[in-house]
């Protein structure tokens, strides 16, 4: 492994958009276009100890695209589970952790037994700490912790005025990992669709015209490399 490269964001997320287009101008099903993306995924992941990112977390399904026909919703819930049966041996060898963000309780009994023994098979690993949004929406993860921290205030375990935004974030099914320090999406839209709201309050967006099954890892490693290049402030001024 190389050497950890200075200026390099510690945590990529990525919002993996464009299958659907890049399969119609190919004549094709939108699953043709899922299936794709989902190749791609692997050499992205592979891709991030050489860049030193030490998190990637992947928006895969979100909390509204229920909406979406039966077939496509079906199509994708089959393609996750398939996706962790074929690929847990390489990532667990690889070193690397996976952990999934969500609200499982939609998902079915199957795809989260599998979500559930990746999570436990790969748990001693920290090569890369990759996180796989799925049914995940922002504001349904807010809403999710609020409910759990009025429990705890309900139950007298918390004080409602020591919740401060450490005390929320610890609620949150992020409160594991860092915040994204560089925020990718494919496919031109300029728009964060419910993707990690309160985790990105000071993270860089990278928003590239590249559908995502054509997002390279060169084309990764130049995103990663244009971040070194960025000035960030927090709030404060430079001296
Ligand atoms: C992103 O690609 C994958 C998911 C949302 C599951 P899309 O399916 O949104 O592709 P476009 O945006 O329609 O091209
Ligand atoms: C965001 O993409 C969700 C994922 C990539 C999983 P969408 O394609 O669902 O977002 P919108 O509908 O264009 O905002
Ligand atoms: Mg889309």
């Amino acid at each position: 492994m190389s050497e950890k490269k200075s200026g390099a964001p510690k945590h990529v997320a990525i919002i993996m958009d464009g299958n659907g287009r890049w399969a119609q101008r190919r004549g094709k099903p939108r699953l043709y276009g899922h299936h794709a993306g989902a190749r791609r995924v692997r050499q992205i992941v592979e891709a991030c100890p050489d860049l030193g990112v030490s998190h990637l977390t992947i928006f895969a399904f979100s909390t509204e695209n229920w909406k979406r026909t039966q077939t496509e919703v079906a199509g994708l819930m089959s393609l996750f589970r398939r996706y962790i049966q074929r690929e847990a041996r390489d990532l667990f060898d690889a070193g690397v952790r996976v952990r999934f963000i969500g609200d499982r309780i939609k998902l079915d009994e199957k795809l989260v037994a599998l979500m559930d023994e990746l999570e436990l098979m790969t748990s001693g690993n920290d090569k890369l700490h990759l996180t796989v949004a799925l049914n995940y929406g922002g504001r349904d993860e807010v809403a999710r912790a609020t409910r759990r921290l009025a429990h705890e205030v309900a139950a007298g375990r918390l004080d409602p005025a020591k919740v401060d935004e450490q005390t929320l974030a610890r609620f949150l099914d992020t409160h594991v990992l860092p915040d994204p320090d560089l925020v990718i999406r494919t496919s031109g839209e300029a728009r964060i669709s419910n993707f990690l709201l309160w985790q990105s309050a000071y993270a860089e967006y990278e928003f590239i015209d590249t559908l995502w099954p054509d997002f390279t890892p060169e084309v990764f490693g130049q995103v990663v490399s244009r971040f070194g290049a960025r000035d960030r402030r927090f709030g404060g001024v430079k001296v």
